[in-house]
């Protein structure tokens, strides 16, 4: 899996239309939830942050973040990026299953968004990495995850998934997925990327492979509350996918 994201990390931006704007209208929406649902908390922790999409926007809206990711090339770019964008950015590479061992607790929210989460293969798989960001927050500290909603999602196989057409430094990219469910829980995809010299009519087609245990939304919230976390709900956002925020009990110092 981290090769994944190791081989789709110089590439990662281009899976989003204009990956600037998704990182300040993000961060900017984030930001919101994080207000209302825990004002005043400040230390915040990425544990799945890419190429820093999340990451860097809440760092822009004065956040002190941490952020980690299990791909060493994301996290390599993740910190090119932090620089670029001129915010301050402490990331590491750890596995989410491990990150109160590795980042230690304090953090009044921790994040896993698009669709992270699901990476993990099975429901005990989850339920460490969600008892890890529990460990990782302050008493009344607020948990954040965004999934696809795969419950809307057709079951099946040959599911062809486009994300569209993006034009880079005379280059041209295509970029789709392919899905293959196997059973209705689990799915294999290739993203293909098809990369065209628009001056010398060259193709190159990079293609990268991984797998996904297509949850519900309400089995994510499930499996938060087994973790321990308290009023666990979907939230609402303008965010372009399903949001759950959850809290940790107790009394918020
Ligand atoms: C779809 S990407 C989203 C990245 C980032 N949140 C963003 O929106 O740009 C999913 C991320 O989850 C990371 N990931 C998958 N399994 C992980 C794990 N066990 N621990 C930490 N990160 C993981 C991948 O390396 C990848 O960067």
């Amino acid at each position: 899996m981290s090769r994944f994201y190791d081989d789709l990390a110089p590439l990662y931006h281009l899976i989003h239309e204009d990956w600037p704007a998704s990182v300040r209208t993000q961060g900017e929406q984030l930001a919101s939830l994080i207000g209302t649902g825990w004002p005043g908390g400040r230390r915040l922790l990425d544990v799945s942050c890419g190429i820093g999409t999340q990451a860097i926007g809440l760092a822009l809206q004065g956040y002190d973040v941490t952020a980690s990711d299990l791909s060493a090339g994301a996290v390599v770019r993740a910190r090119e990026e932090a620089h670029r964008w001129g915010v301050g950015l402490a990331v590491s590479a750890c596995d989410m299953r491990r990150a109160h061992a590795h980042h230690g607790g304090g953090f009044d929210v921790v994040l896993s968004c698009d669709n992270s989460l699901p990476h993990l293969l099975s429901d005990d798989d989850i339920l460490i990495a969600l008892r890890q960001m529990f460990d990782c927050l302050v008493d009344g500290g607020g948990c954040v995850v965004s999934v696809r909603d795969y419950a809307r999602e057709t079951r099946g196989r040959h599911l062809v998934k486009p994300y569209g057409v993006r034009l880079e430094a005379g280059k041209r990219y295509l970029l789709f997925q392919v899905w293959d469910f196997d059973g209705d829980d689990f799915y294999d995809f290739t993203f293909f990327f098809v990369e065209e010299d628009l001056a010398s009519g060259a193709v190159a087609t990079h293609a990268m492979r991984s797998r996904y245990y297509a949850l519900s939304v309400e089995r994510v919230c499930a499996l938060m509350r087994e973790a321990g976390f308290e009023n666990v709900h979907r939230a609402q956002t303008a965010f372009y996918q399903p949001v759950i925020a959850a809290t940790k009990p107790g009394p918020r110092r």
